[in-house]
């Protein structure tokens, strides 16, 4: 029977690969490619090497920015407030690549190495369930004849060396990394102290906003349909519109000033807490500057609903649910309300923040002429007299409850 397991190419999905086959499965590995810091090529020998069928390797990066990251920056996709959901986001994009070769391949199975305590396994299943109702999911680290028998990271080093697995050539850091073009996330192991502060040499996609550049960068980014379409550096006069290169320069110019740093405890959907440490940078950008241009040209009224739906979709996302009718609609929803979030904002990076110096629009709300204390245009001041008035209602006659209520 055919096995589709979600391969990384690191230490516990090629003890998972060898142990899939002993239990008499054929294996074939997908490594899906989310931009990753990889060496494909090697991950590739090893799988075969392993007895895997086959290894298919997708490119998802296109898919990935376009397909998951855009809707994330319609959104201003946060979890909890913080969160830019890099992992949750690449999780959909993983599966539906892996599924897509389950039908391929007429496999009944898929197999993950994610564990039994986090969110990862909900997203995997749930987005596995949700493209092929009748899949079957094996999970070691929810079968007790795995977890039994792997207790710790001793046990995978001896099954690895007993069964020739390559041993990993660097040393493991002491935490767990979950890498892709959007994010780095890092987590358990000396981080599972709440208090116990990141060494510096942990963050590998940002540079310590204190070392980073004296000068700052100042970039203009211009939004259509809400998402971003071109990218200029004022600097250098640097240019990108193709999507997936304009968001790996925002993590590269990001990164080297430091931006998009978050050390937090969040609440994982199975119920604990637990402590994460994130860099994000090309997000962070983007987010600071959409928020920016959606007030500038959205309705205010319009923006108050939407709000509220991007709340919800940071939650789905997180919990997994990008395949359900209900994040589908809220998709849809923010979609819709991002037609005329058009403009550029100028932003400036400097020393880990990002803060936004101005914007344009050729659909902004926004009227000068309006505002301005200098020109009446078509706004009459005594008509906010009987606006304040009838406004005033509802307070007055409060008032005159409370006297009422105290008698005096
Ligand atoms: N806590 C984050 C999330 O749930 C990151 C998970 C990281 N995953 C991992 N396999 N290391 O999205
Ligand atoms: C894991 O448990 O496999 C990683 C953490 C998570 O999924 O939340």
């Amino acid at each position: 029977e055919k096995v589709v397991l979600a391969y990384s190419g690191g230490l516990d999905t090629s003890c998972i690969l060898v142990w899939l086959i002993e239990q008499g499965y054929d294996v074939i590995a997908v490594l899906v490619n989310v931009g990753q810091d990889e060496n494909f090529d090697e991950a590739r020998a090893k799988a075969l090497k392993l007895g895997a069928l086959k290894i298919v390797i997708p490119d998802a990066r296109k898919e990935f920015v376009e397909g998951f990251i855009w809707p994330a920056v319609q959104a201003n996709a946060l979890y909890e407030d913080r969160y830019l959901l890099g992992t949750s986001l690449a999780r959909p994009c993983i599966v539906s690549a892996m599924m897509k070769v389950v039908r391929e391949e007429g496999a009944e199975y898929i197999s993950h190495g994610a564990t039994g305590k986090g969110n990862d396994q909900v997203r995997f299943e749930l987005g596995a369930y949700a493209q092929q109702p009748h899949i079957k999911i094996i999970s070691p680290w929810k079968m007790p004849e795995f977890y039994n028998r792997f207790k710790g990271r001793n046990d995978l080093f001896e099954f690895a060396k007993e069964r020739g697995i390559p041993l990993p050539v660097t040393p493991k850091s002491p935490w767990s990394m979950d890498a892709n073009l959007m994010h780095i996330s890092y987590e358990s192991g000396i981080l599972e102290d709440p208090n116990t502060h990141a060494p510096a040499d942990l963050y590998q996609m940002t540079s310590d906003p204190e070392k980073a550049p004296e000068k700052p960068c100042m970039l203009d980014i211009e939004f259509k349909g809400g998402m971003p379409v071109r990218v200029k550096n004022h600097n250098d006069g640097t240019e990108k519109t193709d999507a997936l290169e304009l968001f790996l320069y925002l993590n590269k110019i990001g990164g080297q000033h430091g931006v998009g740093r978050i050390d937090i405890v969040e609440n994982r959907f199975i119920g604990m807490k637990s402590r994460g440490i994130y860099e994000t940078p090309g997000g962070t950008i983007l987010l600071t500057a959409h928020l920016d241009i959606e007030v500038f040209t959205m309705d205010r009224e319009l923006r108050k609903i939407k709000r509220e739906l991007d709340v919800k979709f940071g939650d789905q996302v997180y919990r997994g649910f990008w395949f359900s009718p209900e994040c589908d609609f809220t998709r849809w929803c923010i979609n819709r309300s991002q037609e005329l979030v058009e403009g550029t904002v100028t932003v400036k990076l400097y020393k880990g923040s990002v803060n936004v110096v101005g914007r344009k629009s050729p659909l902004s709300l926004y009227s000068e002429e309006l505002v301005s204390m200098n020109v009446q245009g078509d706004y009459d001041p005594v008509d906010a007299n009987g606006f304040i008035r009838v406004n005033a209602l509802r307070l007055r006659e409060y008032q005159r409850l409370r006297k009422h209520k105290d008698g005096k």
